[in-house]
């Protein structure tokens, strides 16, 4: 298969990048940079095709064209909930448009998947409410009533499906122990103010990527916590 990953110059999309290049599929990464780099993904670099670019360049359309990937996965963002506190302009343009012109492009020249990845506080938030003038602005809109809305939803041919990945277990200081062993630190947390954007809990069912992907956690908390210290020691 032919694969494209925006961002897999990133920690998610390196690792997916060493997976696909691992099962034989031809990579093309398009990253700009800005937090990556091309020491990852680390162990394919000489079996990838890399295209140093911004996802929200009018030409992504070109790379597409010449890559011409069957699936795409897209992992650029601005990943920084700081960030897009401070900047929300510059935060939506990277991760809104630039996730539209990511999907136009794939469309354009017939990508027959797009993957997206986001963090689940994005995905599970509340569906856009329908702004048809003939609606109250404050209710759902009911798509099969709402011919606009219809047309703009059949127009994507998005199927929509989406999978929580996670443990549903919930975890907090134990975080903090474990990194402090795995560093060979203090386990002596400071408590400070929640963080501006931050998400206060978060929980997530796995379930339907379970029975619909035969999906399931194999790495553990410690395993999953070690592997993410020992790649930031190598990588950044
Ligand atoms: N890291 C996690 O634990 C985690 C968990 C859940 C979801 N996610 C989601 O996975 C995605 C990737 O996260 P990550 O942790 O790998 O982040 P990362 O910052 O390591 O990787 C993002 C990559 O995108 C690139 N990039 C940023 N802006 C770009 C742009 N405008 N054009 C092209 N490339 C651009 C960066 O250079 C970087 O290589 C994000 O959507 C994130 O929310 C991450």
């Amino acid at each position: 298969m032919r694969a494209l990953v925006t961002g897999g110059a990133g920690f998610v999309g390196s690792t997916l990048v060493d997976r696909l290049i691992a099962e034989g599929h031809e990579v093309t990464v398009v990253d700009d940079l800005s937090r990556g780099n091309m020491r990852n993904p680390h162990e394919a670099s000489d079996r990838i095709s890399f295209v140093r670019a911004d996802v929200q360049d009018a030409d992504l359309i070109d790379v597409m064209a010449k890559a011409q990937p069957e699936v795409g996965f897209h992992l650029a963002a601005q990943i920084d909930v700081r960030e897009s506190v401070v900047d929300p302009a510059t935060d939506a343009r990277i991760n809104i448009l630039g996730t539209i012109n990511v999907a136009e492009a794939a469309r354009a020249v017939g990508v027959r998947k797009i993957v997206f990845t986001c963090r689940a506080a994005r995905s599970t938030a509340p569906p856009p409410t329908c702004r048809c003038p003939r609606r109250h602005p404050s209710t759902r809109c009911r798509r099969m009533r709402c011919q606009r809305c219809q047309a703009s939803s059949t127009s994507t041919r998005w199927d929509r499906r989406r999978y929580n990945i996670g443990t549903a277990v919930p975890t907090s200081d134990q975080q903090h122990t474990l990194i402090a062993r795995v560093c060979g630190a203090e386990d002596d947390p400071e408590y400070a103010a929640a963080r501006l954007g931050g998400l206060r809990n978060s929980a997530i069912d796995p379930s339907r990527a379970g029975r619909e992907l035969g999906w399931t956690p194999v790495v553990d908390l410690r395993t999953g916590v070690s592997a993410s210290i020992d790649f930031f020691r190598r990588h950044r």
